[in-house]
């Protein structure tokens, strides 16, 4: 017996209400599918969380802008389902477009400061489309523990902050990032990749720790000084085209002068080609 498959937003809210008046503890795992081992991380967490576990997939208009990747964006829905099985998904929360935005939808949710900075520089829409779907998904599944990975670790400190501005009742769950065994951060989007901007895309990942060998062993703090080591090493190694690399408080986003260790996120975005990866660490 596999999970079983909700279409309808009502429904879905119908069968949350229902298990939370029996006084279950749900669980949620927001995610757009084309899923792989990150996301099963994910779900093993929010497995361990709950009483009732609800993966949602849902490719999200909101959050592309019209040049970006939505029409082309991986969808593997049988593979999803049949991993969704094998963990002991409860519930898999598949709406359509229609469901989530009906024809005169025009609500949004936007958390101000944190959405500006990093990706929200070349992606200016693209958190209020996340928040906006995330709160509605929230509402929808109603659960205690919704699990998020450091992976998109900008999206992850929005979704707090706006849980706790909105005061949503759920406790947010972070899961380390899975990475492949060359250091390459999982993701749908590396499937976008030649072999050769494959092989080349680990760059990021020892970039990043090349960086905190630096500032661990050698105890250099200057954010210019590692900024510049990041960025270097990329364009030595690579033919990517980097859109940023920066080091910020993990609390506000605002980028520091000085390393504030146990305080700070290094993030990255490079492109090759028109895919765009991210990664990042903290330190
Ligand atoms: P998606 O990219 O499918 O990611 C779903 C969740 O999986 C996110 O919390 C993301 O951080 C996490 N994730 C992705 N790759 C990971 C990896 N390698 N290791 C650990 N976790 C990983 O993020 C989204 O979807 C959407 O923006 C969403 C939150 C669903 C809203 O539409």
């Amino acid at each position: 017996m596999g999970p079983e498959i909700v279409r309808e937003a009502q429904q879905m809210q119908r069968l949350a209400t229902r298990h939370r008046r029996k006084g279950r503890r749900i669980a949620v795992v927001p995610t757009m599918g084309a899923l792989h081992e990150g996301h099963r991380a994910l779900i093993r967490e929010g497995r361990r969380r709950s009483d009732v576990l609800v993966v949602t997939i849902f490719v999200n208009p909101a959050q592309f802008a019209p040049h970006e990747d939505l029409a082309r964006y991986p969808r593997t829905f049988d593979a999803d389902l049949s991993m969704c099985r094998d963990e002991g998904v409860d519930f898999v929360f598949a709406p359509s477009d229609e469901t989530m935005y009906p024809p005169g939808y025009g609500t949004y949710v936007t958390v101000e400061d944190l959405s500006k900075g990093l990706c929200g520089k070349s992606r200016p829409t693209h958190f209020r489309g996340v928040a906006t779907v995330v709160t509605k998904l929230f509402l929808l599944t109603q659960p205690d523990a919704a699990i998020f990975g450091w992976k998109d670790a900008q999206q992850l400190v929005i979704i707090r902050r706006m849980a706790r501005d909105l005061h949503i009742p759920v406790e947010i769950v972070p899961v380390e990032t899975v990475r492949d065994a060359d250091g390459l951060a999982l993701s749908s989007r590396n499937k976008y990749l030649s072999p050769e901007e494959r092989a080349e895309a680990p760059v990021l990942c020892r970039s990043l720790q090349n960086a905190r060998m630096l500032i661990e062993k050698e105890d250099i703090r200057d954010t210019a000084v590692l900024r510049r080591a990041i960025t270097g090493q990329i364009e030595r190694e690579s033919k990517g085209r980097i859109d940023y690399v920066e080091i910020v408080s993990l609390q506000t986003l605002e980028p520091l002068a000085q390393i504030a260790r146990d305080n700070t996120l290094i993030a990255l975005a490079c492109y090759w080609g028109s895919t765009r990866l991210i990664d990042n660490i903290r330190v």
